[in-house]
């Protein structure tokens, strides 16, 4: 918090005299600045221009699937986000290059290649311990370099970052850069919720398209609720026949092959999440009997959370697990297990005597009892994912159980857990779904889940990083993409990079400005991303 005011300060000083108002923008973008910022970048004054009928991609080391899409994605991008140089043919090219080489010493001419070096043989997924890192040099003929097909990908996307318009916007120009450049953090998700609102699969493609320009790798896909349940199983069709919120409104098998291919596609993970045993009432449209009654007064009043003590409840688990784990191929299955409401558990007479059969004194432990049971049923296909109330009630977990922390903002609840041995993933801080005032994303920016704890007994590393999350009661198609984006890309630059250890006020100006580089970019790239700091425009070539 003490940081946010930092920034709001800096501004202030900057604009001493609040009354006076300069036209134009108020940040004006920064040009081939790259988000995240990479960790090493020196860059030069000599620079080269983008000829379409010149420059190629070609490959050097090893090569797969992945590589040849990565290639052809960008060489769109280059093509639809820099048409201007694509008008030239050879021929006209050779009478720019001329010209201008001759007026500037500093220009080199046409840039020529990148040379795509990977090093060793691709991976089949992405996965919690990929290896991002990359090195890249831009020259004539330029050169990326991995040890990762993950790392080619995120050397791509930096590489088709640093483009810029020369001054009129006629000409795409690159300066001769060297980054060596890696993830601080190796778990960098994005939370998206379909089940408060069905999100269609061309917007989640698009939610994708902006993860990768971001360099996040995990979609943390929240797909069941309470209020529906699109996944459609083909163990049990009768959950979305009746649980979704429409037949026609549900991810079907191919749907779901195509967003977790084209999600590894651009090195990014899709983390499935199916909530037990709270916020799971759409289940019971089909299987009521699955749930727990809920009494009041001695009678029945409605369902609540799964009941612990029906075994029918864990067949149904078990078997729908085992079908969502062939369609997403991740090693991690995320078990929710976030605010089950014990006071239907504890008003239910059929309970209330299995807890004291068990010598059960507080509902909590039907939880713990709950999550017991239903954590081996992921078998060894998948370790488990929890959120945090399933460690904080006391549930033995296993030691590889990463437990997601989203209650208090700070390091007070991540301790117990890294002090218990496990990983965690933080997202307290990024709400994404909570609107206030101002840019919506500074105050994302100044958090860094590992500065937080002091303490230095404790392994850091085991925070693997962090979640923003867009719970989805008030978003649906219309505002999804607007409102993730770019206030997520806040935060993946923090999970990238981490934050300046101390703001200056050229430090705060140089987030703001690449920021709405950033911004502009992504809408080039048919994200409708939100103007991120006031008042400003994005240039628009000229043909
Ligand atoms: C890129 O090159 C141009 C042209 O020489 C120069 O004006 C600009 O300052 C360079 N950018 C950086 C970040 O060095
Ligand atoms: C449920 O399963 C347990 C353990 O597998 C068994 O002891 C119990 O009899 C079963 N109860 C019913 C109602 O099937
Ligand atoms: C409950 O506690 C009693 C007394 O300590 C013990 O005899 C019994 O075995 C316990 N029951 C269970 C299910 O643990």
């Amino acid at each position: 918090m003490l940081r946010r005011i930092v920034i709001f300060n800096a501004f202030c000083v900057f604009f001493a005299a609040s009354y006076i108002v300069v036209p134009g923008p108020a940040y004006p973008a920064t040009k081939g600045e790259i988000w995240p910022k990479p960790q090493q970048e020196t860059k030069e004054w000599t620079y080269y221009k983008l000829s379409p009928a010149v420059f190629k991609f070609t490959v050097k080391g090893k090569t797969c699937d992945i590589l040849k899409a990565a290639i052809e994605r960008y060489t769109s991008v280059l093509r639809t986000t820099h048409h201007i140089a694509w008008k030239h043919t050879k021929k006209t090219w050779k009478k720019v290059e001329s010209r201008s080489t001759a007026a500037d010493p500093d220009f080199k001419g046409a840039l020529q290649e990148l040379q795509i070096n990977l090093l060793a043989p691709c991976e089949v997924y992405p996965h919690l311990e990929m290896n991002e890192k990359y090195s890249l040099k831009v020259s004539g003929i330029s050169k990326l370099e991995s040890d990762s097909i993950w790392g080619i990908l995120r050397g791509m996307e930096s590489f088709a970052q640093l483009f810029y318009m020369a001054k009129g916007y006629k000409d795409v120009l690159i300066n001769a850069t060297q980054i060596v450049d890696f993830p601080r953090y190796t778990y960098r998700g994005l939370l998206i919720d379909t089940s408060r609102h069905y999100i269609t699969v061309a917007n989640i493609l698009k939610t994708l398209d902006a993860m990768e320009m971001n360099k996040m790798n995990v979609l943390h896909w929240h797909i069941v609720d309470d209020q529906s349940f699109p996944y459609q199983s083909e163990k049990f069709p009768q959950l979305s026949l009746q649980g979704a919120y429409d037949p026609s409104m549900v991810y079907t098998k191919t749907n779901i092959i195509q967003i977790v291919s084209y999600a590894r596609d651009r090195g990014i993970r899709v983390l499935p999440e199916f909530d037990v045993p709270g916020h799971t009432r759409s289940w019971g449209v089909a299987y009521p009997s699955i749930l727990t009654k809920c009494y009041q007064y001695g009678q029945v009043v409605g369902l609540g959370p799964m009941d612990p003590t029906n075994n029918v409840t864990y067949k149904l688990i078990g078997d729908l697990f085992r079908e969502v784990q062939e369609r997403f191929p991740d090693k991690y299955f995320h078990l929710g297990g976030d605010e089950v409401a014990m006071e239907c558990w504890s008003s239910n007479p059929d309970l209330i005597n299995f807890m004291s059969e068990h010598n059960m004194t507080k509902p909590s432990e039907l939880h713990a009892y709950f999550m017991t049971k239903v954590i081996p049923l992921l078998g060894q296909k998948s370790k488990p994912i929890v959120w945090q109330e399933v460690f904080d009630e006391g549930v033995k977990l296993p030691s590889d159980t990463i437990v997601q922390v989203w209650k208090t903002v700070g390091a007070q609840d991540m301790i117990p857990i890294l002090e218990a041995g496990h990983k965690v993933v933080y997202s307290s801080s990024w709400y994404l779904d909570k609107l206030d005032g101002g840019d919506g994303w500074s105050k994302f920016y100044t958090v860094d889940p590992r500065q937080q704890i002091t303490t230095d007994v404790l392994d850091l590393n085991n925070i693997v990083g962090g979640e923003a999350c867009m719970w989805g009661e008030v978003v649906d198609d219309t505002n999804l993409i607007s409102r993730t984006w770019p206030r997520a890309s806040a935060v993946a630059e923090i999970l990238w990079r981490a934050p300046e250890p101390q703001y200056s006020l050229s430090s705060v100006m140089d987030i703001t400005t690449r920021m709405e580089e950033q911004v502009c970019r992504m809408n080039h790239r048919g994200i409708q991303a939100q103007p991120p700091n006031g008042p400003g425009f994005c240039p628009i070539e000229t043909l």
